[in-house]
């Protein structure tokens, strides 16, 4: 084994223990009574989000202390070798007692994201991911939907107060009009991770934070789906447009969108195609 295959297999196997370890103390947390505070608009913070990331990053870092992080609660630095976390996604759904959120963590390696975890504590789903190898759902194979056309697909729009609800209700309309059923779920990670195991055939947002989407663009990616070229843009720390999808409506999905796909020749039709204003 190459000493880049060994420093990634150690950190695989050290983030399966190290998410699990961090769903149990989310987990105490879940139900209970608990102080929230608002960071914006619709954007929450609870006393278990700063818990677990100070728990995530503390455990990191004794581990490898030569790895850089970055997270939602306490952010961090750039580094070749970088772990990006986001301690529970769907903190609204936390807050509100309702079982669909998750911690999300990616090691990105000299721009690339190499590993993948998932772990939605409260069904006790793990999904996991490296580059090259595969996607799982605890310890099982699973592949994007070949859902081949929008009258059948859902998928999932994410929404955040980031972004100008002009520029969402346009792409909502013209999803909506590609005959696509389009929801909201309130954890984009867990979104791309359901995409990943063909629960759902797309999902999209016009921004979402590298936190966020990482872990859940390599699932999709290793599952067999397609994604946008989220990383080339250089957007581990502004964040950016985020689209993964069953392969067989990626097209469509990127055109209804106007969320570009990776490696892709694909053309639209300029009418139908929305325009998506960044957040900023
Ligand atoms: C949010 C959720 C939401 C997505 C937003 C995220 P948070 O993260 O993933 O579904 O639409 O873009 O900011 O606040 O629950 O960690
Ligand atoms: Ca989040």
């Amino acid at each position: 084994m190459s000493a880049i295959s060994n420093r990634l297999e150690s950190r695989a196997v050290f983030l399966r223990g190290l998410i699990q370890s961090a769903g149990e103390l989310v987990m105490q947390g879940f139900g209970a009574s608990r102080q929230i505070e608002i960071k914006g608009p619709q954007d929450y913070l609870t006393e278990t989000d700063a818990l677990c990331e100070a728990f995530i990053r503390q455990q990191l870092a004794a581990e490898y202390p030569e790895d850089a992080f970055f997270g939602e609660e306490t952010g961090g630095h750039s580094g070749d070798n970088i772990w990006v976390v986001d301690p529970i996604d769907g903190t609204a759904n936390f807050a509100r007692n309702i079982p669909h959120f998750c911690i999300s963590i990616a090691f990105v390696s000299q721009g690339r994201t190499e590993i993948g975890a998932i772990y939605n504590p409260s069904l006790e789903e793990m999904y996991f991911a490296r580059r090259g190898m595969g996607a799982t759902l605890n310890d099982r194979p699973i592949q994007a939907a070949q859902t081949s056309v929008p009258e059948v697909a859902s998928i999932e729009f994410g929404w955040s107060a980031r972004v100008p609800n002009i520029s969402y209700m346009r792409v909502l309309d013209a999803l909506l009009d590609a005959g696509f059923n389009a929801r909201r779920a309130g954890s984009g990670a867990l979104g791309l991770a359901y995409v990943a195991d063909g629960r759902s055939d797309g999902y999209a947002e016009i921004h979402m934070n590298s936190w966020d989407c990482l872990a859940g663009l390599l699932l999709v990616e290793e599952a067999g789906g397609r994604v946008c070229p989220f990383l080339e843009l250089g957007t581990i720390e502004t964040g950016g447009p985020v689209l993964a999808s069953a392969p067989r409506i990626a097209a469509v999905l990127s055109c209804a969108t106007g969320i570009a796909l990776a490696e892709s020749e694909d053309r639209c039709e300029d009418e139908g195609r929305a325009e998506v204003q960044q957040a900023g």
